[in-house]
């Protein structure tokens, strides 16, 4: 049994604002639900990063003004698709880089490897499958510069202070002019944001719903899925985005592994998710606060996502 997902399950549900973290939605099932997301015409965020990756690779590559070699590392590479036509460029303009993709999944990395290969040949990857900063600790020993890639808004899933804690980790574990390009998805009109996360196919719903399942398979418990619903809410002034389930009705659930039953009233929520949005003086005192310098923001057309380029 996995005993930290364990201690955090027993300790979201007991608490009295029921709370489970997004970090455990992604099993297989919810990664590849994940990947029907990021493919939905609502979920804005994969074709905007796309744009500002694929239109201004040269301009990124110029601003980082590294010598070569380098490195890029990128934190959670997934399937590599947003990276792609960065790769591309460089390979195309003969720079020499390393790529060393890192992602906990090995099945991804596995995918990516495979995929770049095939599109790519002749690109130096070095994957590593594991936790960021083991793998991070050692290229810091290398005299080459870095670029970490963080993308995807990943640093929207985590409040402040663990947005902050994150990314000064990520400071200590880079040499002082190594560049980090972190992908952040920007306050926009509120309806726009709304339907990319309350999404008429309800393909987010199922995605919530499967740490439930998940729940069930892993811990024997006893969910009864048409129980509950998913609910989702923007505040636009916080730029948050706050996703639910609902219990639909007064009832126990019994999570026969760790020996507990969990009482929710009618209408309670658990909170799984945050995504947090930024405006770009907010990315900039983030970088402050974390030790960086903002070099630049890469802005897709529509100004709906920010690809900021940092600086140790
Ligand atoms: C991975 N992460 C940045 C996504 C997000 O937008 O917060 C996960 C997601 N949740 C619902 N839709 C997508």
């Amino acid at each position: 049994m996995n005993n930290t997902f364990a201690k955090d399950i027993i300790k979201g549900l007991t608490a009295d604002q029921k709370h489970l973290s997004s970090k455990y939605f992604y099993d297989d099932n919810g990664s590849r639900i994940f990947q029907e997301i990021m493919n939905m015409p609502e979920y804005y965020l994969t074709d905007s990063e796309f744009e500002i990756l694929s239109l201004q690779a040269k301009q990124i590559y110029e601003a980082l003004n590294f010598s070569q070699p380098f490195n890029i590392i990128e934190l959670g590479a997934g399937d590599g698709f947003k990276t792609y036509k960065l790769l591309e460029h460089l390979q195309q303009s003969n720079v020499d880089f390393n790529y060393i993709p890192i992602d906990i999944s090995k099945e991804a990395i596995d995918f990516l490897i495979k995929n770049l290969n095939d599109r790519l040949p002749g690109l130096k990857i070095k994957p590593k499958v594991g936790d960021y900063f083991e793998i991070l600790k050692n290229e810091k020993q290398s005299s080459i510069p870095s670029l970490l890639l963080f993308l995807g808004s990943n640093i929207g899933n985590y409040n402040e202070s663990e947005a902050i804690d994150l990314l000064q980790l990520f400071n200590q574990n880079m040499k002082r002019g190594d560049k980090l390009l972190i992908g952040v998805d920007l306050k926009k009109n509120p309806l726009t944001i709304r339907q990319a996360y309350f999404d008429p196919k309800g393909i987010t719903k199922r995605f919530n719903m499967n740490l439930l399942i998940r729940i069930n398979r892993e811990f024997d418990a006893d969910f009864k899925i048409d129980d509950f619903d998913f609910y989702c809410q923007y505040d636009a002034v916080s730029g948050e985005v706050k996703s639910y389930l609902i219990s639909l009705k007064s009832q126990t659930v019994h999570l026969k592994k760790l020996d507990r039953v969990i009482r929710f009233e009618q209408n309670e929520l658990i909170w799984t998710e945050l995504s947090k949005k930024y405006t770009p003086i907010e990315i900039e005192s983030l970088a402050q606060t974390t030790g960086f310098k903002v070099n630049h923001h890469f802005l897709d057309c529509k100004h709906y996502f920010a690809d900021s380029l940092w600086e140790k």
